[in-house]
């Protein structure tokens, strides 16, 4: 059975990982901030292993790596994110812990899960390194604007993947963007309903995670898999 850890499995995308890996017959590690209150999680998921995790937090990153210490995992899906600031804010109207918010969970936390589980990763079939990046992310994309303090967290994010990347070459890191969907994190837009649901956007990542090759190791790569411009 082949096995998955997600981070910040109790909600949005990746709860929706954990349920469609879980209905494939995968061992699936729910990682989240506080599992006695990832209700959604517990009561639909029970084949799943809810285990604690803040990415903020190093000693509860390297806590559950000692505690997984000698298993193999096959795919890891560095999920958890947020984003601290409305995305139209004006730059001065972003306070100083928002900005560091988005930096330390998009960005350092990200690193630090893949940094800690690398060695369970590279002993998996599949040493599959996933970070849930984002179209804001692409500089090259970028005719949008705003977004300023969660988009600099997601372009560091896909730097940071990159050089994991080229650190670990027995490793397949990618970062994957899932585009625009109907989670708590997009409740600021307007038409926030009619927003596509999680469902079908995740069984097209799931599909480009499992085609991923050792080629494609240090790309960012979007829901259709195609590679994104930096
Ligand atoms: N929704 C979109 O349109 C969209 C588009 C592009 C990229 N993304 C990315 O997709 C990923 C999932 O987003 P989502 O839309 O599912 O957002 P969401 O519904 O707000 O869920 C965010 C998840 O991250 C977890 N999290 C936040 N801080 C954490 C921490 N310090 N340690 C551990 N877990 C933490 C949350 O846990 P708690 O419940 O404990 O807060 C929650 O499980 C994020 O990386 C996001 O940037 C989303």
């Amino acid at each position: 059975m082949p096995t998955v850890l997600i981070t910040g499995a109790n909600r949005g995308i990746g709860l929706e990982f954990a349920r469609q890996y879980v209905a494939d017959g995968w061992r699936v590690i729910a990682a989240c901030r506080e599992p006695a209150r990832a209700q959604s999680l517990l009561d639909c998921l029970p084949a799943a292993d809810v285990v604690p995790l803040d990415v903020t937090d190093t000693a509860s990153i390297r806590g559950l790596a000692a505690a997984l210490a000698g298993q193999s995992i096959d795919v890891l899906i560095a999920n958890a994110g947020v984003m601290s600031a409305h995305p139209k804010s004006h730059p001065l109207d972003i306070a100083d812990e928002a900005w560091l918010t988005d930096f330390r969970v998009n960005a350092m936390g990200a690193l630090r899960v893949a940094a800690a589980f690398a060695p369970h990763v590279a002993a998996g079939r599949e040493r599959k390194l996933i970070a849930i990046s984002s179209l804001l992310g692409s500089i090259g994309s970028n005719g949008m604007g705003g977004h300023y303090s969660y988009r600099a967290s997601k372009t560091a994010l896909n730097a940071l993947w990159r050089s994991f990347a080229v650190d670990h070459p027995e490793l397949i890191a990618v970062t994957l963007s899932p585009g625009l969907l109907r989670t708590d994190m997009t409740r600021y837009e307007s038409a926030w309903d009619q927003l596509n649901d999680p469902a079908p956007r995740v069984g097209l990542l799931r599909g480009v995670i499992a085609a991923l090759t050792a080629a494609d190791s240090g790309s960012a790569m979007s829901f259709s898999g195609e590679k994104m411009p930096w």
